[in-house]
């Protein structure tokens, strides 16, 4: 008996060797029987570091698509093909030139600048042209969109990121996710969760209040997930109250899986760190960019028992189910020729939208002007985006000097000519490649050249108007530093725009600052010298047609503000708690910048108290709120109307422009919520709009509705999710301190929505 049991035994795994399924999307399960443990290990684990090694068990080794950061693994014998996954998210980042054609992808405006549009309709247009790229350049899944919150304002990431508040991060990754998927290719939904900050990003630990996880750091995730069903998700490097994100359990699958329904595969962000087991256990599905030593964990573990075959399978199902939606699966035949013409012009006309004027003493749009006085490296070698794996290999960066020639302006030789001449000897002292210098680190930003009053007046009586672009920049690998050059203007920015001001003003004539920069710096003590700051962040490689589109008028911007500018840095609640370290990737100290040194985790003291909800609920003075943003017209918002539905609420407001050119604005719905329950901020935002392009003495009527849960707070007793009964009040925001409108609303019935009490932090957090 023993014996046929053994026999039969053998016969059935030989069976299975070589038992040849080839996967179709009806036939996963078959599939699953007919692989071994080493092949199913396989599959969870990428084809290894420069992306295209096509790893053991595949017998092709073809690049695939050259500059794409990993694979998936092919196993002939089963028809699994590889699929390729490449950076994002301010477009496709793959090596633009192979042999004598070019791959360039379109450079697209940042994740902050997304989010300063406030419209998600034009964040899915422009992310269904990402997406168009993505799949014709013969990639299945674009590592995007970045969506961890702005926590600090020094985050070295935050340009890829969208914004302190967790419903605007949410939707505008939605609209991202959708306009991406539109074309039958994946996102990887990053970098989940807390990772909100670069130093020691491997390893440091967030620690975070079950609320603040909840309530900030989860539900812009939760938002994406639920309304856009991404393909994939990246779990981050760091980790949450003390386990790492890759390998928690109740992270990437009882709240993940079980709370939200997502249904797509997890991925590691790249590296190999230990515990790939518990990883795998974990529901972390593919390990990136996959080593082989991972592939030996897994089989030893499955062997041993410590991996169950159910655990093993189910991933493996993910991953299957996952490769047969792909575009490689099918056998699309991409073209490698995406319409790049037609993008530019989608971003040039787009970027406008998300970028925000932030002073305006009536000088734009420009009027009168004919010759121009440009100063500011930027304004010659514009910023497009930040660095790291987010940068995109562009095919060109529009800077200011030609946007304001191609409309029409004359910008002044001598300045430009000086500029350029300056720029280009810095690049080549600095070593300035145009790529970085080093996978993380891009090209420093060039500081501003000694220019000196006499010459600005020397070239003002041949110009109508100065113009000074300041820039910074930064990215993956390091954060930023509460210092002269990042946070605060040099002494040099500084006297240039002084002598810039003294000198035009004296003359009756105008002086504008463009701001091209990624993320927030100090503003407060320096925005009454010039007549206009327009805030341009780092849109794109259309930046400077843009920008100057948006100064000559051709224009009119609607971005508003994804985050509060604070007056010092320091009145922001986690800048006590921001690390600073001396080692990290951006070399030495430069400083400190927080009152506590890098000691490898990171307590989230502040805890929901980010962003305008600290500032508005304390009443602490701003240098620019969040939500804000200035128009070339003005916009009247009517009386509102607000009914309580079965679930929540809708609001109807009407927006008048009362001006006298077109324009769009962005209306923010703010909720306060009734006393007695928990406590909560002063207000918070629950929904938006944006109208249509209004002509001067049109309206639009918009409504937002406001569903309960989004109502709802976390309450940590009860590991539920709580909507109280009563009056609620319902704000309409031109900012988050510029209320136009007000109306109350009832809710009778107080809601609640248990959840799993899972990742408590082990102390409170403090
Ligand atoms: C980054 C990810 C990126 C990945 C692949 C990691 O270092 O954190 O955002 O997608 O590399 O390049």
């Amino acid at each position: 008996m023993k014996k046929i049991l053994i026999t039969g035994a053998i016969l059935l795994s030989a069976c299975s060797l070589f038992a040849q399924p080839k996967l179709s999307k009806d036939n996963i399960d078959e599939v699953i029987n007919a692989m071994t443990v080493e092949e199913k290990a396989t599959i969870l684990v990428g084809g290894g570091w420069g992306s295209m090694s096509a790893g053991s068990m595949t017998a092709s080794s073809t690049v695939l698509v050259p500059g794409a950061a990993g694979t998936t693994r092919a196993i002939e014998r089963l028809g699994i093909p590889q699929t390729v996954l490449a950076d994002g998210p301010a477009g496709l980042r793959i090596n633009p030139v192979r042999g004598d054609q070019t791959y360039y992808c379109t450079g697209f405006p940042v994740g902050t600048v997304m989010a300063s549009m406030w419209n998600t309709d034009l964040v899915q247009e422009l992310t269904s042209a990402m997406g168009n790229e993505v799949l014709e350049y013969g990639v299945d899944v674009i590592l995007a969109p970045g969506m961890n919150l702005h926590r600090n304002p020094l985050c070295g990431r935050n340009f890829e990121y969208y914004s302190e508040d967790p419903f605007l991060t949410g939707k505008t990754a939605a609209a991202f996710i959708n306009g991406i998927q539109s074309n039958g290719v994946g996102v990887s939904v990053k970098h989940y969760a807390v990772n909100n900050q670069e130093v020691n990003r491997m390893e440091n630990d967030s620690r975070v209040s079950q609320r603040a996880l909840r309530e900030l750091y989860l539900k812009g995730f939760e938002i994406a997930v639920k309304e856009a069903q991404p393909w994939t998700v990246m779990s981050s490097y760091n980790k949450l109250n003390g386990e790492y994100t890759q390998q928690s359990y109740d992270l990437l699958t009882t709240i993940l899986r079980d709370e939200w329904g997502f249904d797509g595969i997890v991925m590691t962000d790249w590296g190999t760190k230990e515990g790939t087991v518990q990883a795998v256990k974990a529901g972390n599905d593919l390990m990136e960019p996959g080593a082989d030593i991972e592939i030996d964990r897994i089989v030893k573990a499955v062997k041993s028992g410590e991996i169950t075959q159910e655990e093993l399978d189910r991933n493996v199902r993910n991953m299957l189910e996952y490769i047969v939606t792909t575009p490689r699966f099918k056998g699309y035949k991409y073209s490698d020729k995406p319409d790049l013409k037609a993008h530019a012009e989608l971003v040039r006309r787009s970027t406008p939208e998300g970028l925000v004027l932030l002073e305006n003493n009536g000088v734009l749009p420009l009027k009168d002007v004919k010759t121009v006085a440009l100063y500011g490296t930027g304004s010659y070698d514009f910023i497009a985006g930040g660095t790291g794996s987010g940068n995109v290999n562009k095919p060109y960066v529009r800077n200011v000097a030609e946007g304001l020639s191609v409309n029409g302006l004359e910008v002044n030789a001598d300045i430009a000519k000086w500029y350029e001449q300056y720029i280009a000897l810095e690049k080549t002292r600095l070593g300035n490649n145009g790529n970085g210098s080093g996978i993380l680190l891009g090209d420093p930003v060039i500081s501003e050249m000694e220019v000196g009053r006499s010459f600005i007046e020397r070239m003002e009586p041949r110009t109508d108007i100065a113009i000074f672009t300041l820039s910074r920049n930064a990215g993956e690998g390091g954060d930023r530093y509460a210092r002269n050059g990042d946070w605060y203007l040099t002494g040099q920015e500084r006297e240039l725009m002084q002598d810039l001001a003294d000198v035009y003003h004296a003359a009756g004539k105008k002086f504008i600052v463009v701001l091209n920069i990624g993320g927030v710096i100090e503003t407060e003590s320096w925005k009454h010298i010039p007549d206009a700051i327009l805030l341009a962040w780092t849109p794109g490689q259309e930046g400077g047609y843009a920008v100057a589109d948006v100064l000559c008028g051709k224009a009119n911007p609607s971005g508003k503000l994804p985050m509060t500018f604070p007056v010092n840095y320091f009145d922001i609640p986690s800048s006590t708690n921001f690390p600073y370290n001396n080692n990290n990737a951006q070399g030495n100290n430069r400083g400190r910048q927080s009152q506590r040194r890098n000691v490898d985790f990171t307590e989230y003291a502040e805890g929901i108290d980010v962003g305008y909800r600290y500032f508005q609920s304390e009443g602490v003075t701003v240098s620019y709120p969040f939500g804000y943003g200035k128009s070339y017209t003005t916009f009247e918002y009517s009386k509102p109307v607000v009914k309580a539905g079965a679930d929540g609420f809708t609001a109807t407001i009407t927006v008048r422009n009362t001006g006298s050119v077109a324009g769009k604005e962005a209306v923010q719905v703010y909720v306060a919520a009734p006393a007695g329950g928990l406590e909560k901020p002063a207000y918070e935002l629950k929904g938006f709009a944006k109208t249509k392009e209004l002509a001067p003495g049109e309206s639009q009527t918009l409504t937002v509705a406001v569903d309960a849960y989004t109502l709802a707070s976390f309450n940590e007793a009860a590991s539920a999710w709580e909507t109280a009964s009563g009056t609620y009040k319902v704000m309409f925001g031109a900012s988050a301190a510029d209320i136009r409108a007000t109306a109350e609303c009832k809710i009778k019935k107080a809601q609640a929505w248990e959840v799993h009490n899972v990742l408590a932090p082990a102390q409170p957090v403090k």
